[in-house]
């Protein structure tokens, strides 16, 4: 084996690190599943209807012009303006291990003195947004588009649905261009937490040479798997692999960016970034196939996370944290990512918050606080024993608002070592000297507690949540 001729397939395989599941789960730690993965030759369903061609819907609205809300609620955290980081982007030294106790007068003083050093300059999505801006953050009219950035980057679509029923279903479609000619990784799983054992998952590297985008770059089409959008808040996927799903996403919060929605590491054209855009809310409406050949219902409600990072994922952030809560007037998720030693190991997050269907707003105030860690033997890493999550923010209308759970993470869906696919060796070489992704999901129901100014709110949420390590 030349380590020469597997390294393209090696980025390759590491551009779809992030929030991705590109591999199997890990073997050992779960019951074998017998009916996995020998389904070669998976028979044709003649009852499945064939829709090569996405049929145009005649009904499907026209949104051309889209009005403006000027009322639109956002969030405009009181520590944002006092908090001097967030007008002068953070330049650290070269010493990384200052960034730990920064105070505002050593930050001030790193900035003069590292004016010329602007590599390690990291800003989050709020820096320099003023809070008219803000009220821009819904997507509008431009809604959700791929942009398929230049030089290498990962960028994926992923569906969280919370079934009616109270199964989970996921779908990810990751596409990543490392420089050796892009590939597409698909992802889905469908979980039921009565009978975990119906924990269908399967996960495909396809060639993106038959990744077609719409001309509006909004929806993209491939044989196995198709998001259809008209306006970049309404979805239409259909997944015709194996396993076969069709679905429908309504969106009952509009698409929806955090400030510039994005976190850029340096500055420049050629800068690394991690950006996302969200629907919120969807009402999903549609059905699975699974591959014990049952027909599930895919009803429920739906998030749309649109991600891109631009530059070496493990590069950038080496632990993320993301939740997502489902309740009966809640919808609320958690996106935030501890960024590498190189960039000052910081935590920058960004959460949406719903209620009754109607979106609050958006914050960068998200917090995450492990009750105590174990180290996961499998891993290596320290994996949270339970986890406090809150994000909190001033509505528009100067209340406050926060929402507050605690998840205690017993309900572990699956581990997935995102490396399992290569060769052993390969494996151990590249997890020694240079990443070792593992990513967690857990499925869960919590209590949720959420302060609107004076009203408190406390109801059951279904909560996903995953966390990822690389370093
Ligand atoms: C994924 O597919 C692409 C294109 O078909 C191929 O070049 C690449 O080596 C594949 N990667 C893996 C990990 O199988
Ligand atoms: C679609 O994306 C391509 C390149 O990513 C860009 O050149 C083009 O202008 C985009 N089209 C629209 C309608 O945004
Ligand atoms: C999404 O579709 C629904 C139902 O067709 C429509 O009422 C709504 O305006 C659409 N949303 C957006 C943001 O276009
Ligand atoms: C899913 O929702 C649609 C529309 O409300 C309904 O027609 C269908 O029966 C539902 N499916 C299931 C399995 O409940």
């Amino acid at each position: 084996m030349h380590f020469q001729a597997t390294t393209p397939l090696l980025l390759s395989l590491l551009a779809t690190l992030f929030l991705t599941t590109a591999a199997q789960p890990v073997k050992s730690a779960y019951p074998e599943d017998p009916a996995y993965p020998e389904t070669p030759t998976y028979p044709k369903d003649p009852t499945y209807p064939e829709t090569p061609a996405y049929p145009k819907d005649p009904t499907y609205p026209e949104t051309p012009t889209y009005p403006k809300d000027p009322t639109y609620p956002f969030f405009l955290p009181p520590s944002f303006w006092q908090d001097p980081t967030h007008h002068h982007p953070l330049r650290l030294s070269s010493s990384d291990s200052l960034t730990a106790c920064l105070c505002d007068q050593l930050v001030f003083s790193l900035k003069m003195y590292s004016s010329t050093d602007s590599t390690h300059e990291l800003h989050r999505p709020l820096d320099g947004v003023n809070p008219e801006d803000r009220k821009d953050a819904p997507l509008g009219p431009e809604g959700i588009r791929w942009t398929l950035a230049s030089g290498a980057s990962t960028e994926t679509q992923t569906y969280y649905v919370a079934l009616d029923d109270g199964c989970f279903f996921f779908l990810q479609v990751a596409y990543a261009n490392f420089g050796f000619g892009p590939n597409v990784q698909l992802s889905y799983r469908y979980y039921d937490p009565k009978n975990p054992s119906i924990s269908d998952f399967r996960s495909a590297n396809l060639s993106a040479s038959k990744f077609k985008l719409s001309e509006d770059n909004r929806s993209f089409h491939m044989n196995e798997v198709s998001s259809s959008t008209k306006d970049g808040h309404n979805f239409s996927v259909l997944l015709s692999f194996k396993e076969k799903a069709q679905f429908t996403l309504t969106a009952e919060t509009e698409a929806f960016r955090l400030g510039k929605g994005r976190t850029t590491f340096g500055v420049g054209e050629d800068a690394s970034y991690i950006a996302h855009d969200w629907v919120l809310q969807s009402r999903s409406e549609g059905i699975i196939t699974l591959k014990d050949r049952s027909t599930r219902s895919l009803n429920g409600t739906a998030t749309l996370v649109h991600a891109i990072q631009r530059g070496r994922p493990y590069a950038l952030a080496t632990k993320w944290r993301f939740a997502v809560a489902y309740g009966k007037r809640l919808t609320c998720n958690m996106i935030s990512f501890q960024t590498s030693e190189k960039w000052g190991s910081q935590w920058v997050g960004q959460s949406g918050i719903a209620i009754d269907g109607k979106m609050l707003g958006a914050t960068d105030q998200v917090f995450g606080e492990p009750d105590g860690e174990e180290e996961d033997v499998v891993s290596g890493y320290s994996i949270p024993t339970g986890q406090t999550y809150w994000c909190e923010g001033i509505l528009s209308d100067g209340r406050p608002c926060k929402v507050k759970f605690h998840a205690p993470m017993k309900q572990l869906v699956e581990r997935i070592d995102l490396l399992a696919q290569l060769p052993w060796m390969l494996r151990k070489v590249i997890q020694t000297f240079v990443t070792r992704p593992f990513l967690y999901q857990w499925w869960e129901t919590v209590k949720a507690t959420i302060t609107l100014g004076d009203e408190v709110i406390e109801e059951d949420i279904q909560l996903l949540q995953e966390a990822s390590f690389m370093r």
